[in-house]
């Protein structure tokens, strides 16, 4: 089986956030059953300088006003088809905002050339002769290829469209309609039209044969209208097509026995080494070292990820004893409130503004718990490089979060199948009282290390859900010819 799939970004070459981390790591989950893939992704400055031997595959010279070429490369095993379209992609800032942090003003453009581009690779196949059997678009970035495959005169190859987030919809006036390339008659409601503009991820889940989402909780949330954002209608119209896969995490990267960017390695049975990443992690934010547990952030700091709520909390959580590192940045409003809560609390709060790959994987491993009060959550990442780093996750019950953590109720302790600590609904109260469980019970430390090893033991890896995106391809497939 071959796939083409196509996303924004792509880890280790960028990222972010989790849709990099899985645009990564599904593809080589799915090399043991028995599927290729070729992943699609955009030229940005950062990737054409880390690209060795790359070989041109297609050209493209004139993509909606745009001359691009399609490169071929190896990198980390994965095999990357870089669209390489200089006037789109080559310019300062990040893959979607400008260096003053505004969205690019010609997003709608870059996007739809980089899925017309997939669109073109999907029906027509590359030079050499290689086309995919099935394309697999992420989010709003490549949610027009289908839109694009169903316009166009060839014969279309099966779709999946897969939801990482739909509060992020790609939605856009309807002024652009002319330079899409398309058909008057995609404008329309069983087209791309979304309330009178455009909705690229409306366009890829109207023309996708099938949707998938990061959990099995997140697809039955966004059916509601608390959830689903303005799309729920056509989701619940689609819901036979519709279905819910948990994300994994790349073993090998996120691996406390030999992970290259902690203090010390450990494991479920040397638990004990992993103070030393304690000490680590402590002093480099400058936390007091004592008896009271160290919580940990690393997040965009959203309104999503319920950071408000975890603010107000900050004050009742150093009176318990407990301390906080944060890594994170998004919001300017919340990096104020977070270091002014800081300038507090010396010794027992500090907070990081930064992204820092290096540092999240050594609170991983240090810290002794994380903090996930997410609004929703349609899977969540951190959460399970936690349960496999030992550093107890406590999390809002929403999307993922709930599919993945098991709360350390009394039934779940007396089961000894807990392995952390979950609360809704998601209010600031009910975190408080999640962290004050959480504190009390990490001073029990036979309960806590036996949380750990818990979670230790969970199987966070793709393995199974690769299984289950590969099953959903040969469906697919097997339904072309029908
Ligand atoms: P989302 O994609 O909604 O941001 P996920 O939990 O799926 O949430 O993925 C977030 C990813 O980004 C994880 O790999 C997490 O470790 C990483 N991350 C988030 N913020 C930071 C940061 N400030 N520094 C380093 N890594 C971060
Ligand atoms: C999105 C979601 C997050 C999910 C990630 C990867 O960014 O917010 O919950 O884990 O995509 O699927």
């Amino acid at each position: 089986m071959q796939v083409l799939s196509v996303a924004s970004e792509v880890y280790p070459l960028v990222k972010t956030g989790g849709l990099a981390d899985v645009a990564g790591a599904l593809p080589l989950a799915l090399k043991s059953h028995g599927v290729s893939v070729k992943t699609l992704m955009p030229g940005y400055p950062g990737v054409m300088a880390r690209l060795k031997d790359a070989k041109r595959v297609l050209s493209l010279p004139d993509l909606l006003g745009a001359s691009a070429d399609v490169l071929e490369v190896e990198h980390e095993g994965l095999d990357l088809l870089i669209f390489d379209c200089p006037i789109f992609f080559d310019r300062p800032g990040g893959p979607y905002l400008d260096t003053a942090g505004k969205d690019h003003a010609d997003n709608w453009r870059r996007f739809a050339a980089l899925a017309k581009a997939g669109a073109i690779i999907a029906q027509q196949g590359l030079e050499d002769g290689w086309r995919p059997d099935i394309a697999h678009v992420h989010d709003w970035q490549a949610a027009m290829l289908p839109s694009y495959m169903r316009y166009a005169e060839a014969p279309e190859i099966p779709t999946l469209i897969t939801i990482h987030n739909i509060a992020f919809q790609g939605t856009f006036s309807a002024s652009i309609f002319p330079h899409l390339g398309l058909p008057i008659h995609a404008f329309s409601v069983d087209g791309i039209e979304y309330f009178g503009g455009i909705g690229f991820l409306k366009a890829g889940l109207q023309h996708s044969w099938a949707i998938s989402t990061v959990s099995p909780s997140y697809a039955e949330e966004i059916l509601t209208p608390e959830y689903g954002m303005g799309l729920e209608g056509l989701l619940k119209w689609r819901a036979a097509d519709m279905t819910g896969i948990v994300n994994g995490i790349d073993a090998t990267v996120w691996n406390p026995e030999t992970d290259p960017l902690i203090a010390a390695h450990y494991g479920a049975s040397s638990l004990k080494v992993r103070a030393e990443n304690r000490k680590a992690v402590a002093e480099r934010f400058g936390l007091i070292q004592d008896d009271g547990p160290i919580f940990c952030v690393v997040s965009r700091l959203t309104w999503q990820k319920g950071m408000d709520l975890l603010a107000e909390e900050i004050d009742n959580l150093v009176a318990l004893g407990g301390k906080l590192a944060v890594l994170g940045s998004g919001d300017p409003l919340l990096e104020t409130t977070f270091s002014a809560a800081a300038g507090r609390h010396p010794g027992s709060v500090s907070v990081l503004t930064a992204y820092d790959e290096p540092l999240s994987h050594l609170m991983q491993a240090g810290c002794d718990a994380i903090l996930i009060p997410s609004r929703f959550e349609p899977c969540g990442l951190t959460q399970l490089y936690g349960l496999r780093y030992g550093c107890v996750p406590v999390v809002a019950r929403t999307g993922g979060l709930n599919d993945t953590v098991i709360d350390a109720s009394p039934a779940g302790l007396a089961a000894k199948a807990a392995t952390g600590v979950s609360f809704g609904p998601v209010t600031s109260d009910n975190l408080g009282r999640a962290i004050r469980r959480a504190v009390r019970l990490y001073k029990d430390p036979k309960v806590w290390t036996a949380m750990q090893k818990q979670g230790m033991k969970s199987d966070v890896s793709w393995e199974n859900s690769a299984g289950l995106y590969a099953a959903l391809y040969s469906d697919l497939h097997a339904r072309k010819g029908t």
